[in-house]
């Protein structure tokens, strides 16, 4: 496995890989859904392609001060992860390599970005665009896979690959889940033992109220709320109903739809999301 943390390293090392490349974007701090995303990346690229993960904490998509300075960075154990897992490529920039100080060109998706995430979380997105672009252009790569977890994002990139016509396939992951139904993330480690106890609420809260799909987008709203809302240790950021495709809040489920919601712990923000089929019983989606 190489490890390479300047851009000129991984121009170098990609010209000669093999395709296809396959690329795993990540903060790092990772857990069994980063590898989950890099066994998809190797079933992609087949024995004989190339996985690359990046390992990066992006600064211009934070926030909050603190949350950027909090993130965990166990380089080693990543580093010890990805070689366990057969990854060909670990790419590991400082942010003064990955930005110059003046830059003065950030990438943004202005519908789908609006809500949510986007709307709690300002300038996320272009944060989020611009070094994933970036991350496309120095890998090459032929094939991205990300997290269905992070759902808005992935529509965005979606989105930003094919108006910019970039050339990788984006490929879609099932968010992948702790035993007790709490989805994984890097931000769980930051939970007190009662928060983490308490947090598998939200998927609770999520799949009780999306059993509900004939009624309103009103009352499947409340359950949610309610279901989160009983716990003291729990502030929401948002919940939403939105149509899968548009991102844009419905008022019932025609067609696919995603109840989303950002819920935070202390300083803590954790998100989650289920899709709900009209005329289908949830009991189906549920994993
Ligand atoms: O999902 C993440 O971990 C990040 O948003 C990403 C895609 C690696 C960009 O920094």
């Amino acid at each position: 496995m190489k490890v390479v943390a300047t851009k000129t390293g991984l121009r170098q090392e990609m010209e000669h890989s093999s395709r296809p490349v396959v690329l795993v974007p990540t903060m790092g701090a990772l857990h069994d859904g980063h590898l989950a995303l890099v066994r998809r990346a190797r079933e992609i690229a087949g024995p004989e392609g190339t996985v690359a993960v990046s390992i990066f904490v992006n600064p211009i998509q934070f926030d909050r001060a603190a949350d950027l300075e909090s993130y965990p960075t166990p380089l080693e154990a990543d580093l010890a992860a990805c070689r366990a897992a057969g990854v060909d490529v670990v790419f590991t920039p400082e942010a003064g390599e990955m930005y110059d100080g003046d830059r003065s060109v950030t990438v943004t998706e202005s519908l789908l970005s609006s809500r949510l995430c986007g709307a709690t979380r300002p300038g996320h997105f272009d944060g989020v665009c611009t070094v994933v672009l970036k991350l496309f252009l120095l890998t090459g790569c032929d094939a991205a896979v990300f997290g269905e977890k992070d759902f808005q994002q992935l529509a965005v990139i979606r989105r930003m690959v094919r108006d910019l016509d970039v050339p990788v396939e984006i490929v879609g992951f099932p968010t992948i889940r702790e035993n007790d139904g709490l989805a994984m993330s890097s931000r769980n480690v930051r939970l007190s033992p009662e928060q983490r106890q308490d947090a598998p609420r939200i998927r609770r809260a999520l799949l009780s109220a999306a059993e509900n799909f004939r009624q309103t987008g009103q009352e499947i709203l409340e359950t949610a709320r309610g279901e989160i809302e009983k716990s003291p240790m729990t502030r929401i950021d948002y919940l939403e109903l939105v149509d899968a495709e548009t991102l844009q809040p419905v008022d019932e489920i025609k067609k696919p739809a995603v109840l989303a919601t950002a819920v935070f712990y202390g300083d803590v923000r954790l998100i989650d999301n289920v899709t709900i089929f009209p005329n289908r019983e949830l009991k189906a989606l549920a994993r």
